[in-house]
């Protein structure tokens, strides 16, 4: 299959503003409108509800309708909590109109915000319905809450029946807001076609063309290497070369647009494992392998970062190190025992061929450290079952040791939608990964200290110099189990709004 990663993914939601009036509201389909709990200081009254935004606006839409929107919200006894939705028939001369959207607000946060967006994202997904949506109000919450209903419009197959359609999802916002908007969210539907394509088709090379596609299409700089300039790439030649089929690719791509030699640099690095086997020391049982598809989420997320800079123009230069590779059994598998050596020199003895990541990521953040002399150095993987165990799905595990660092993420963690929370680099633990033989082992072995995602990122540690240096583990995050709210069920493209929060932050 050809590359797909084009400036907007095919069936992408058609973004579209328009002004908080009658008209407007008029010419959409569907039009949803936002609730809240009314606060009542007898905790054993009856629950009332308000409508949100311009008080013309709700008043026209009850006059044209001939409704009352309390009353018939009332009629469904709401719980008040975000994202839930009521759906009413309406009519009126010369309105397109048909349905009118009860939109829960919660609390009115921008997670709420959100959760709303979500739903009515999911009310029009793969169809070609129009809705329009006035629940939110100010900029920064009218942006999550664009972003949010294109997630929940997100859908993916390889079906070969009749295509998925397209749905225009209109919003009172302004200009810029739209254009960030419509930048971050169509960055966050490319990491999911990434993740969501699976392992026969998204080989390494298949990943890298679609990285030459980015590039040329913004006339951003790339480079790839493969085979024997791969070399010096010891963590990522020894796990990739375990499939003749799909040999592995190190792509390095670069926003730096003319001028930008002084501004700041972050380098971000991800893990690009097409699938993940777990080489000779195989997964089991063999349903946990299923998922393994996505183990490249990080690599898919990095890429799509820097595919929305130029439309976000941040004054940041930004490198994204793709580290690709199938960890596969095979003859030329690596064998737990083997040693190898990283880009820069350092060893490693292999003890557990499913502790992959880190062995491709060892590459990707030395020569991050030794070649392009980052401000930022981050790395992001879906790195340890361990990281999943500690906080689910709902936030990734994040490590740093720079305090301002971590606050600054864990702030726009929650303002973005894509959270994180910070775990310690606990230095006793680090003792564990001592080798005999090489100057670290891959996996801590029966230590008995288990803290599987901090001993990962005490091996990564290893190789980030004294960079600014903060590790996501998305193990949990990066795929979803379920189809619901932001996510469908597969590649979230977690850290999409993230990173591109934060370098538009620098
Ligand atoms: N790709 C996995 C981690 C993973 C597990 C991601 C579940 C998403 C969902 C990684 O390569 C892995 O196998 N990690 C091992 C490490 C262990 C061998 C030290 C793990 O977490 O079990
Ligand atoms: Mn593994
Ligand atoms: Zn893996």
């Amino acid at each position: 299959m050809a590359a797909t990663l084009m400036s907007l993914p095919a069936h992408f939601p058609a973004l579209k503003a328009i002004p908080a009036d009658l008209k407007s509201a008029l010419s959409s389909e569907i039009i949803a409108l936002g609730f809240v709990e009314v606060e009542n200081a007898d905790a054993s009254a009856e629950k009332e509800f308000k409508l949100v935004g311009s008080t013309l606006l709700l008043k026209s839409i009850a006059e044209t309708f001939g409704i009352d929107l309390i009353d018939e919200l009332k009629f469904f006894t709401p719980s008040g909590k975000a994202g839930e939705s009521f759906e009413l028939p309406i009519s009126a001369p010369d309105a397109k109109s048909d349905r009118l959207l009860l939109v829960g607000l919660g609390d009115q946060s921008i997670a709420a915000l959100r959760a709303a967006g979500a739903t009515i994202g999911r009310k029009v997904k793969g169809k070609s319905q129009s809705i329009a949506t006035f629940c939110a109000t100010t900029d920064s919450h009218v942006t999550a809450h664009a972003i949010s209903a294109t997630m929940g419009a997100y859908l993916w197959n390889l079906k070969s029946g009749p295509k998925p359609l397209k749905p225009t999802i209109y919003l009172s916002i302004s200009t810029l807001a739209l254009k960030r908007a419509l930048a971050v969210s169509a960055a966050v539907w490319r990491a999911r076609d990434l993740v969501h394509t699976p392992a026969n088709i998204k080989t390494p090379a298949w990943v890298a063309a679609n990285a030459k596609l980015v590039a040329k299409e913004r006339n951003i700089s790339i480079k790839i290497l493969a085979g024997k300039e791969l070399a010096q790439f010891g963590g990522l030649s020894a796990v990739g070369n375990s499939s003749r089929k799909s040999p592995p690719r190190f792509i390095e791509i670069t926003y730096a647009p003319k001028g930008s030699s002084n501004w700041p640099h972050v380098v971000l690095v991800g893990k690009g494992i097409t699938f993940d086997t777990g080489g000779y020391s195989l997964k089991r049982p063999y349903d946990i392998m299923m998922a393994m598809k996505t183990d490249m989420a990080g690599a898919a997320a990095v890429l799509c970062v820097v595919s929305a800079l130029p439309e976000l123009a941040p004054r940041v230069r930004v490198t994204a190190l793709l580290m690709c590779a199938e960890n596969a059994v095979s003859g030329t598998a690596q064998r737990p025992s083997d040693v190898i050596t990283h880009f820069g020199g350092t060893t490693t003895e292999v003890l557990d061929t499913d502790a992959e990541g880190r062995l491709v990521l060892a590459d990707g953040l030395a020569y991050a450290d030794l070649k392009l002399k980052p401000d930022y150095l981050i790395d992001i993987a879906t790195l340890t079952g361990a990281a999943t165990l500690s906080l689910g799905k709902q936030y990734a595990a994040m490590y740093s040791r720079d305090d301002k660092l971590a606050a600054t993420f864990y702030e726009l963690g929650d303002k973005s939608g894509d959270r994180v929370w910070r775990m310690p680099l606990v230095d006793e633990y680090t003792d564990c990964l001592e080798s005999e033989i090489a100057d670290q082992k891959n996996i801590g072995g029966k230590s008995g200290y288990g803290a599987g995602s901090v001993t990962a990122a005490l091996f990564l540690e290893k190789f980030v110099g004294n960079r600014k240096w903060v590790h996501f583990d998305i193990a949990g995050t990066g795929r979803s189990e379920v189809d619901a709210g932001e996510n469908p069920k597969g590649g979230t493209g977690f850290g999409v709004r993230l990173l591109t929060t934060w370098i538009s932050s620098l």
